[in-house]
Order: structure tokens, then sequence, then C-alpha cells
């Protein structure tokens, strides 16, 4: 008998431990589904030999550099104090792979290709149409109309998604993004503000490029639709710029994110194979959270680059915060935080390089 209790009383517990933070009020076959091969996924993303990945990164980089030394750097001087009119620059193996090519434009997919670092293989929509958001507006959760950001996120079938003009879009709820999906700003001026979270959640390759991310308040849930097959009851979200939960293969890129209510970009839940590559963060407490509870093993197989993003004004800790998996932090500009930059705990592996950190003028904020 006591044995059949505890039985119960351990599946019970587990079954409670996977709903708490997911935001799911039913942990339906759908969503069973989902977790189970989003795990499988994550674990067949994991790399073995993580260094040959920091290693590979490196080797881009002063290939990179050492090419930009006898060009690009000098017209980045030149053109100082009027980065508009100036030659373009490209100085880090990301950008240089798009970004001062002048038909960028008609070969938007070519971004796909693009990423280094433990999201190396995340290629978004790259297999599929590309789908055009016309409509700022976010007023049904269950059928979005088509034309909106939402509508294009939920979908099932690879998509790649771009804006036909610039735009502030104030999501109601936490806006679900479905598997194999980019989310291309360029070209547009972007904003996804003052409204709910973007979730990342049981899903794989997922790319957000050139959106602007601020002011993200908790959202107070209801029934919201995941994809055209399936919408359920959600919970209050935490009001994270970006929640990355259970999913792998997963680039952020060029995006900007300040003063949301949780974290800015949080990866949780055995996430893995994540870049977040020249952001801009500012204005925020909890900036970058990889793994949230020291208790959860499953972030072990956690691996994440964070490069070439600037840390800047009105910082306060966790640039990022680890827990237990392996973090490449390289070629970041640090330029303010109050508490600490980079910090973590349950035996992680952060491989800080090439960082560049001005510590405030505080003698305990320069603590290493
Ligand atoms: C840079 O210029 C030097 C001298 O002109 C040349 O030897 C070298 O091959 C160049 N490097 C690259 C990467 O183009
Ligand atoms: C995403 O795309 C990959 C590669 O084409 C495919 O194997 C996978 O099944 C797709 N995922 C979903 C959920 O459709
Ligand atoms: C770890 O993953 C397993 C398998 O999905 C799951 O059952 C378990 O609840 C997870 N552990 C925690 C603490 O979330």
């Amino acid at each position: 008998m006591w044995i059949h209790a505890e039985c119960f009383f351990s599946l019970f517990f587990l079954a409670s431990a996977a709903l708490s933070g997911a935001n799911i009020e039913e942990f339906d076959d759908h969503w069973q589904k989902k977790a189970e091969e989003a795990l499988a996924r994550s674990r067949a993303a994991y790399h073995p030999d993580p260094e040959a990945i920091t290693n590979n990164f490196n080797k881009a980089v002063h290939l990179a550099v050492s090419q930009a030394r006898n060009s690009t750097r000098r017209a980045l001087r030149s053109v100082r104090g009027n980065k508009f009119k100036g030659t373009c620059v490209a100085t880090n193996p990301i950008d240089r792979c798009w970004r001062c090519q002048k038909n960028w434009m008609n070969h938007r997919k070519k971004l796909a290709t693009c990423a280094k670092g433990f999201g190396r293989n995340a290629m978004g929509g790259k297999n599929g149409e590309l789908y055009v958001v016309t409509d700022p507006s976010d007023d049904d959760l269950v059928n979005p109309r088509y034309g909106t950001l939402r509508w294009g996120a939920i979908q099932d079938r690879p998509l790649w998604i771009v804006f036909a003009r610039d735009m502030i879009i104030r999501l109601s709820e936490e806006l679900m993004i479905n598997s194999n999906k980019t989310i291309d700003g360029r070209g547009a001026n972007v904003h996804i503000a003052f409204g709910a979270q973007i979730t990342i959640q049981f899903v794989h390759n997922v790319i957000i490029h050139g959106i602007h991310i601020h002011d993200i308040k908790p959202g107070s849930g209801g029934i919201i639709r995941d994809s055209p097959q399936h919408f359920g009851i959600r919970t209050k979200s935490d009001g994270d710029g970006i929640s990355i939960y259970g999913s792998s293969d997963i680039w952020i890129d060029h995006c900007s994110l300040r003063n949301c209510a949780d974290g800015l970009i949080d990866a949780i839940e055995g996430s893995t194979a994540i870049t977040i590559s020249n952001c801009h963060l500012t204005h925020h407490n909890d900036v970058l959270l990889f793994g949230a509870s020291d208790s959860n093993e499953n972030d072990s197989i956690m691996q994440v680059t964070v490069a070439f993003n600037h840390f800047g004004k009105g910082l306060v800790q966790r640039m990022p915060r680890c827990r237990w998996g392996f973090f490449h932090i390289v070629n970041n500009d640090y330029t303010q935080w109050l508490m600490y930059a980079i910090g973590g705990s349950q035996h992680p592996t952060i491989i800080s390089q090439g960082n560049r950190f001005v510590a405030p003028r505080m003698l305990f904020s320069k603590e290493v």
C-alpha cells in the first residue's frame, strides 16, 4: 500500500512539476506529445563535444576580423558620427554572411545560413513561403486574422515572416511561436511592445531577427491558439521579452530588448542549441536567465552562445545568469551594470572570451 501510494504521489508530482511555469492550464495530449517531441529534439541538438563548436566559432571570428582589417575597419573610422551615410560594415562573421550585400532584400532567406555557435542549425522558415504581416492588431487569440503576426506564428508549416511597413504590435496575450519560423524585421521598424510576451515553447527551429521588444507586461492568460489544430487555456505569463521553454535550435539576432516585467530573454526547461547575437539590451534588472532551477537537471543539456551583444545602459544583473549547461559568452560589450555581469550556479561551464567590461564606478561592482 505504501509503495503504491508513493508511486501515485511521485507521478502526480512529476506531472505538476512539468506544469509549473509552463503556463499550460491543462497538460492535454497535444501538449504532452509536444513536450516529448521537444525533449527528443533537444537531446538530438545537444552537441557532445561543445568545444568543437566554440573552436569553430572562434575560427570564424578570426577570419572575419583579418578580412575586415584590410578594408572595412578603415571605413568604419571614416564614417564615425555619420553611420547612415557611410560604407556598410560587417566585422563579425554572422553579419558578414548577409549584411553588406546590396540585394539582401531579394535573398532574405540567405540569413538562414548565417547563424553561428550553438544555434548554428536554426534555419527558421527557410523551407517555407514568405508571409507578410500587414495588420498590427492582435484582438482574436483563438482565430487570429490572416495578415496578423499571430496568424503566421502559429502555423504548422514553415514560414518566413516579414513586415509590410513599420508597426507597433501590442500582444493581447502570449504570442505562441510554432516550429520552423523566421520573424524577420529587416526593412521595417517593428516593435513588439506594451503587451504580452513572445513564447517559444516545446518547438524547434526559430529565428527572430531585427525586432524591437520592450515594455512587455505579464499576461493574464486565457484561451490561446498555438497551432491551427489546437487551442487551450493558458495561465498568467511572466512578462519576459522572449521566453524559450523546452525548445531547441533558436537564434535571436539583431534584436533590441529593454524594460520587460521579467527577464529579457529566458531559456529554461531543457532548452538548447541557442545563439543570441548582435542584440542591444538596456534598462532592465534580470537580463538573461539560462536555467531557472537548481533542481532541474534537465538543463544540463543547455548549450548557448551569447555573442556580439551590447549590454548597455540601465542593466542590473544576469548577463547571463547560468545553471547546469555550457555557455560561450564571446565578444560582447558590457558598458554598464549595477550588480554583476556574468554569473552562474550548479556547475555551469562558462567560457568568457573577448568580452569588454567597463565596470561602474563602485568598488563592489568591479569584482570578478
Ligand atoms: C590583407 O592585406 C595584406 C597586404 O596587402 C595581404 O597580404 C593579405 O592577404 C590580406 N588579407 C586578406 C584576408 O585579404
Ligand atoms: C520543421 O522542419 C524540419 C526540416 O524541414 C522538419 O524535419 C520538421 O518536421 C519540421 N517541424 C515541424 C513541427 O513541422
Ligand atoms: C525532466 O524531464 C523529464 C522528461 O521529460 C520530465 O518528466 C521531468 O519532469 C523533468 N524534470 C523537471 C524537474 O522538470
